[in-house]
């Protein structure tokens, strides 16, 4: 049963949602009718390559029509707030637009990122929340301010793939990026990693700890080059601070990750949920090497998807 797929929180039984994407990719058209007469909308409020185009692909094995809007460029700027004397920028509210949305469309996929200003508002998560109160409709969670589901689940499923021993070291590095960047990747992929029997460890400088919702009983190593030893996945992600919220509190180059470093692993598969800067956050030498299994794991983005849409569609008929 999934009504919403907006975190982990709403799996009912991650291992038998494991085998379904098993399934997905043996047979993508297996269930080629079931979306027949149904329709989804991909409402962005933010860029995209890969979940816009892998959960079209996604809903195009399953039939379901889908039509993405881009809601910052073509729609009606939004309020949120409750009791707004809308006399400002704001045209509509999310009231109206997501039940008007709700009436048109069977699944409701939102991409929203956190603002980054307001850590409460952002946690609150208003825009996922408030889809889910007037829409009347299944949300799906295409990433918002402090989850990325879909990617996490592709996550598992690529770790799964290629995973040699029933209890592989898994690593969650921060690496360096210019720009302010969510917490959303990181939070999620420890929630999802939390789930499973994988040895989990955390890492990166101080200033960067995650909110403990996430963390819970996750070690978090300071040494990156300590975390590395014995690593059988290194996943690097970049955050930004959540104590000094949305501020990037170090630009260290020296947590780069690096050829160099990734010899002190079992020589990893290295992961990245893309986009990803190089030579910034990881060097060529990791990027371009038999390591990276990126592309695999971004390929796997249309699995996770099929699979989530598939149990959506059978829990809401
Ligand atoms: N990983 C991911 O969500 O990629 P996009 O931001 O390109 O969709």
């Amino acid at each position: 049963m999934m009504k919403h797929f907006t975190s982990i929180h709403d799996v009912a039984d991650l291992a038998e949602l494991l085998r379904q994407a098993k399934l997905v990719k043996e047979k993508p058209f297996a269930r080629e009718q079931l979306g027949h007469h149904k329709s989804m909308c991909l409402l962005f409020f933010n860029a995209s390559l890969r979940t816009r185009l892998s959960t079209q692909k996604a809903a195009f094995h399953l039939g379901l029509h889908t039509v993405v809007f881009d809601i910052q460029q073509g729609g009606w700027n939004l309020e949120f707030e409750d009791g707004t004397v809308m006399r400002g920028d704001k045209a509509e509210h999310v009231k109206e637009a997501a039940a008007v949305i709700g009436q048109y469309f069977d699944i409701i996929g939102i991409r929203t990122f956190a603002g980054l200003k307001n850590k409460e508002e952002d946690y609150a998560e208003q825009v996922i929340g408030q889809f889910k109160r007037y829409a009347g409709k299944p949300i799906l969670n295409l990433e918002s301010s402090t989850r990325h589901p879909l990617q996490s689940f592709t996550d598992l499923i690529t770790i799964e793939e290629h995973k040699k021993t029933e209890k592989p070291k898994v690593v969650l590095t921060w690496a360096p990026h210019p720009r302010a960047l969510p917490q959303a990747v990181a939070n999620s992929f420890l929630e999802w990693m939390g789930a499973t029997a994988y040895e989990v460890v955390v890492t990166h400088p101080p200033g960067y700890e995650l909110d403990e919702a996430f963390t819970k009983g996750i070690p978090i190593v300071y040494d990156q080059q300590e975390a590395f030893e014995n690593a059988d996945f290194i996943y690097a992600k970049n955050w930004s601070s959540l104590k000094e919220y949305g501020k990037v509190v170090s630009e260290d180059q020296s947590w780069m990750v690096t050829a160099e470093k990734m010899k002190l692993t079992r020589q990893a598969k290295f992961m990245h949920c893309l986009p990803v800067r190089r030579n910034v956050i990881v060097e060529d030498a990791v990027l371009d090497s038999d390591q990276s299994i990126v592309i695999p794991q971004a390929a796997n983005r249309v699995v996770a998807a099929q699979t989530v849409l598939q149990e959506m569609l059978r829990t809401n008929p």
